[in-house]
């Protein structure tokens, strides 16, 4: 029998590379290949990267030029880069980095089986195509015997948005929702792999409208409902989520699907109308904050978080306040937030730029509010029993780790050996710490 080949997959970005490179890894599996954790001892490497802001994309030629002592020691170790870094530049990553054997889209990845034989026939394989077929419908991946108790499920790809900043609409292309009979039966097996939660994964999952069992159209609701009849499925999660496509059934379904955990990621990015039309989000702040109103009316418990962008271009001192001024309503639990970054090809590129000093300094005060908001609804949560889902041990003997269901990391000193992994039990929060829990069991 041939030995199998090894395969070193880096990923980087949002949750959707995550649940790409393990498809990616299945799909190799079906080629010989098995992960190894060590880049060193790979014969193939893949890179899953991300284009949302300069720095990401340019980690990835930084990481490239580190893999030429191993490439030069292994001349049969194949590179290859995935992603949306392979969607925005393609063959001029190849230009860039004679290293590379090949370069794949994220709509492509169906075809890496013949993309790997020619790397292995010596040639440079490159695949960047937004082909009709759903790439997921055409992988003939494999799936691990055991899964971890949390696992993420991609139902829809792609975004017709085109906010003024972002890449994603031109890397992943336009919004695909995949059908309902395939995630149901993709739920199922995942389950029976030992699952116990999903996150349904989508740039734009609450616009989900994917063909249902009897061939209509099933909103994100409707989704989560056949979820919810999944015997041994436990918790149901989503995002991303955009606030023009928070359907009624939706925000109901927040209220009455006990599966359906009480987190939102609600991203605003910008608290202020002016920037808000300039970045062509088609909401207002108002909008917005009624919709969280509407939300918390339907779980009044329920944990927001979202995105904000500050020093988007012609973003003044009074639009940044507007943006203050709306977390200071909103009190998120939980937040990603970022100084803009110039994309190349995206509308707002062109646009009268915000002096970096400005920009720094807006992000640091904002930082400054959001961590503090997040510290008080953690404080919230000490005396508060929660149920916690046990993902593994923690760094301290005996403790282990999992997540509430507000998505809080909680940790339990002594809780080896009384509870395993993907167990949910009611713990009693004690204490906060910087970005976790910490509780026993009760
Ligand atoms: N589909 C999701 C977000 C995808 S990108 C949504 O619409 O909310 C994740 C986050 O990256 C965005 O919410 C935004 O806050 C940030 N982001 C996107 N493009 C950016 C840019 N050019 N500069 C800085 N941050 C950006
Ligand atoms: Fe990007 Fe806007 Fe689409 Fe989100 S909704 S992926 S921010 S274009
Ligand atoms: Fe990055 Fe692409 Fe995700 S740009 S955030 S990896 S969709």
């Amino acid at each position: 029998m041939e030995k199998p080949r090894k395969l070193y997959v880096k990923t980087y970005g949002c949750q959707m590379n995550v649940y790409d490179s393990e498809r990616m890894g299945e799909v190799l599996g079906g080629q010989g290949y098995i992960a190894t954790e060590n880049p060193a001892d790979a014969d193939m490497i893949l890179l899953n990267t991300c284009h949302i802001r300069e720095k990401a994309a340019e980690k990835v030629y930084s990481e490239l030029g580190k893999l030429k002592p191993l490439k030069d020691a292994n001349p049969d170790l194949k590179i290859g880069v995935a992603g949306c870094v392979a969607q925005a530049e393609g063959e001029e990553i190849m230009r860039r980095q004679p290293l590379v054997d090949l370069v794949v889209g994220p709509q492509s990845y169906h075809r890496l089986p013949q993309l790997e034989a020619a790397t292995r026939a010596g040639q440079k394989a490159l695949d960047t195509d937004f082909p009709a077929e759903d790439k997921f419908d055409h992988m003939d991946a494999r799936p691990k015997a055991r899964r971890a108790p949390a696992a993420f499920l991609t139902v829809q790809e792609g975004c017709d948005k085109f906010c003024a900043f972002c890449v994603v609409p031109y890397t992943r292309g336009a919004e695909v929702s995949r059908p309902a009979t395939r995630i149901l039966q993709e739920a199922r097996e995942l389950v029976d792999r030992g699952v116990r939660e999903i996150t349904l994964l989508g740039q734009n999952v609450n616009a989900y409208h994917g063909a249902g069992p009897n061939g209509a159209d099933m909103s994100l609701a409707g989704l989560i409902w056949e979820l919810d009849k999944i015997d041994g499925l436990e918790r149901i999660r989503f995002t991303t989520s955009h606030p023009n496509d928070m359907a009624d059934d939706l925000i109901e379904a927040h209220g009455s699907c006990a599966k359906l955990m009480p987190y939102l990621h609600l991203p605003v990015q910008s608290g202020s109308d002016r920037i808000l039309k300039r970045m062509n989000r088609s909401h207002s702040a108002q909008s917005y904050l009624d919709l969280i109103d509407r939300i918390r009316a339907a779980r009044p418990d329920i944990l927001i978080s979202g995105d904000f962008i500050v020093g988007f271009p012609e973003e003044t001192d009074a639009d940044f306040e507007d943006t203050m001024a709306l977390i200071r309503k909103v009190r998120y639990g939980q937040a990603f937030s970022f100084k803009y970054s110039t994309r190349p090809g995206t509308p707002a590129a062109e646009r009268a730029q915000v002096d970096p000093d400005v920009a720094s300094d807006r992000l640091y005060r904002l930082q400054e509010l959001l961590s503090q908001q997040q510290a008080e609804i953690q404080n919230d949560m000490v005396g508060r029993t929660v149920n916690v889902m046990f993902e593994k041990t923690g760094r301290l003997p005996g403790q282990m780790v999992g997540k509430s269901d507000y998505l809080h990391a909680v940790h339990v000193a002594g809780a080896e050996g009384q509870v395993a992994v993907g167990d949910i039990r009611a713990v009693k929060i004690i204490s906060s710490g910087r970005n976790s829990l910490a509780g026993e069991l009760v």
